[in-house]
């Protein structure tokens, strides 16, 4: 699908995104790429990173690929500083690297909790805090007339309410969004940098949907009043409004979106019959005499 906006919104930048080898941090990386940034991209796997590279050359973006665990504090300050030495400056870090799988709270190990906290929120955290000197106003590599840069980082809506089999992740991304709030506090106020996030919902072709609903359970699907797939592309639509000029009054929020699912509820009573009882309660509620209790109506 094309893009709604100019060619030209978040030109000159240099974006730094963890996980943008494939999914969703790969999209965000292609469209960062044709709305003009340059791009690096940080994963495990040096194959997959080798061929986002090759596809984001191919699209004439400039980019460069480094291997990197975000567990791992080293490969963080690592890869921010061969960002660096690469583009010559960074604007913007997106942390889309997360770990997912589908567990019973009673069968998930502590290992397995912490596992997801490090990846999706210590990660995070370890990026950021490896980023900040580059990020803040005035850093090396950005003119004084340019402000602070721009943290983004990939949440979930699945601890706004609570999910099924998904403890750790829920956990993990309700300190990511509260990672989000307190930098957006902090380094907002101290050093000009915005910080916000992105809870997408349920998005195809992603390795976070093929583990999370495999074919072999995907009627739950029906189950779901509001359930849609959205795509790749509308998370980094978001995610370059919130980059570019448009966004520079944002600061510290996550921004859902989901197509409105994680409000879901089961429509208990049918559109029909609150049509046709609706009027006739009222009537009856507004002709009853007073202190009649309801269950007499
Ligand atoms: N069910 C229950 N526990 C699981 C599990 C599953 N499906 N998968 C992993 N674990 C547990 C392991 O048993 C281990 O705990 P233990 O030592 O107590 O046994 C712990 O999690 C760590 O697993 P391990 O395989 O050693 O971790 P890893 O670092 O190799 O992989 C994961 C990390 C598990 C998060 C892996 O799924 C991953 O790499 N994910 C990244 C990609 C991804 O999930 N993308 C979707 C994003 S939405």
């Amino acid at each position: 699908m094309g893009s709604p906006f100019k060619a030209d919104i978040v030109k000159g930048k240099v974006a730094l995104i963890t996980g943008g080898g494939s999914g969703i941090g790969l999209e965000i990386s292609t469209q960062f790429g044709r709305h003009g940034a340059s791009i690096a991209i940080m994963g495990r796997r040096m194959h997959v990173i080798d061929a986002a590279v090759s596809s984001l050359r191919s699209l004439g973006i400039p980019a460069a690929g480094f291997e990197g665990d975000v567990r791992k504090q080293d490969d963080a300050k690592r890869v921010v500083e061969s960002t660096f030495q690469h583009f010559g400056r960074l604007d913007i870090l997106v942390n889309a690297a997360a770990g997912n799988f589908l567990v019973p709270s009673e069968d998930l190990s502590p290992n397995g909790f912490r596992t997801v906290m490090d990846i999706d929120s210590v990660g995070t955290f370890t990026m950021c805090h490896e980023a900040l000197k580059y990020l803040k106003k005035g850093a090396p590599g950005r003119s004084s007339t340019f402000g602070g840069g721009l943290i983004l980082n990939i949440s979930a809506t699945l601890h706004y309410t609570a999910s099924w089999y998904q403890i750790h992740v829920s956990a993990a991304k309700a300190a990511v969004d509260a990672t989000t709030r307190n930098l957006a506090l902090e380094w907002g106020t101290d050093y000009d940098i915005r910080v916000n996030g992105i809870a997408p919902g349920p998005i195809g072709d992603t390795p976070g949907l093929g583990k999370l609903v495999p074919e072999e359970i995907s009627q739950t699907r029906e189950s779901m009043p509001l359930y849609k797939v959205g795509e790749k592309w509308d998370i980094a639509m978001a995610a370059l409004y919130l980059a570019s000029d448009a966004g520079k009054f944002i600061n510290g929020a996550t921004m859902v979106v989901d197509g409105g699912l994680w409000l879901s509820h089961p429509r208990h009573v049918p559109k029909e019959t609150v049509r046709q009882l609706s009027r006739a309660v009222e009537k009856r509620s507004r002709d009853a005499p007073v202190g009649v209790p309801r269950s007499k109506l």
